[in-house]
């Protein structure tokens, strides 16, 4: 077995601390830095993020690019980009690697601190192959040559859980004006989400196609329970930008013709 390389780790907040014991786990010869110094059992605190440099690998796990970037210099042998942001950013930050001679691997976690090392963590990467340290951390998934690619499937399968979520939070609240508990309302929300995702792949192949007939639910009838779901939230003393907004779109599409069309047609609206 060939000798592991030495990996830093920037950033010891929830996700950057559980990184970092994952590699220790791993074997892996461990250099920490973070703002606020804060110890690590069985790692080697570096005083400054140039200590941390030294290492082969170099993981970041910032809260944001605009607080990684200052820190980052062309001290660094491979840089796996682990800190959350949008496609172009994380293109910039391959540009500025390779103009560096900086290997670069920009990753995303599809996963909770609790998850890490374990293989319901994944990992998606994208840019450049030298993926070794993220099989520390989870199962690591490459989507692509483009180092944005990552970015992009972090942010539109969260934005699914944040719609998600939202919806969830709205629907508990309403039902909670009546006195329903989430105990009793959230078993049904699991089975209710399980029946839509069997909808999904004929939805996502309707938005390719652009034939939106359907025997199922037109638009329109989605639109006027739309604008009972916003005018039940109001009657019930709820705050109603969720509905209110998906109302508004929906509605734009029915005014463009969508009315008979199923509700893939709201794509049509939000390519626009
Ligand atoms: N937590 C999750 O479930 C999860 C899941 C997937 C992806 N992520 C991503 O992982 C990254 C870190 O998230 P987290 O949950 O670990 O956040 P967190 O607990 O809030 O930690 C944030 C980290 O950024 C550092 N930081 C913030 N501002 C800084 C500054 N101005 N200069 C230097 N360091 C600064 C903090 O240092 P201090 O300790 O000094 O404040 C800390 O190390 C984010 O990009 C997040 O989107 C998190």
């Amino acid at each position: 077995m060939g000798i592991k390389k030495t990996v830093s780790v920037l950033g010891l907040g929830r996700m950057g601390s559980a990184l970092a014991k994952a590699l220790v786990g791993q074997g892996y010869e461990v250099t920490v830095w973070n703002r606020t110094p804060k110890e690590l059992p069985n790692t080697r605190s570096a005083a400054t993020p140039e200590e941390a440099f030294k290492s082969d690998v170099v993981v970041t796990c910032l809260s944001t690019y605009d607080v990684q970037q200052p820190l980052l210099t062309n001290d660094i042998k491979t840089l796996v980009n682990l800190t959350s942001g949008t496609p172009d950013q994380a293109r910039a930050t391959a540009r500025w690697a390779k103009d560096n001679g900086i290997e670069y691997v920009d990753g995303v976690i599809m996963a909770v601190p609790q998850q890490i090392g374990t293989p319901q963590a994944k990992i998606f990467f994208s840019g450049g192959e030298n993926h070794h340290v993220l099989h520390a951390f989870g199962e690591p998934v490459y989507v692509g040559e483009d180092a944005g690619l990552a970015a992009l499937y972090d942010l539109a399968l969260l934005g699914i859980m944040w719609a998600t979520f939202g919806g969830y939070l709205q629907a508990v609240a309403l039902m909670g004006t009546e006195g329903i508990e989430p105990a009793r309302f959230t078993p049904m929300v699991a089975d209710w989400l399980n029946e839509l995702g069997h909808m999904l792949p004929e939805m996502g192949e309707q938005t390719q196609t652009r034939q939106y007939e359907t025997d199922v639910s037109a638009l329109d009838i989605n639109v006027s329970g739309l604008r009972l779901l916003t005018e039940a939230n109001r009657e019930q003393g709820l705050d109603t930008t969720i509905p209110q907004a998906l109302h508004g779109l929906f509605e734009r599409a029915q005014r463009n013709g969508h009315g008979a069309h199923s509700i893939a047609s709201v794509i049509e609206e939000i390519r626009k």
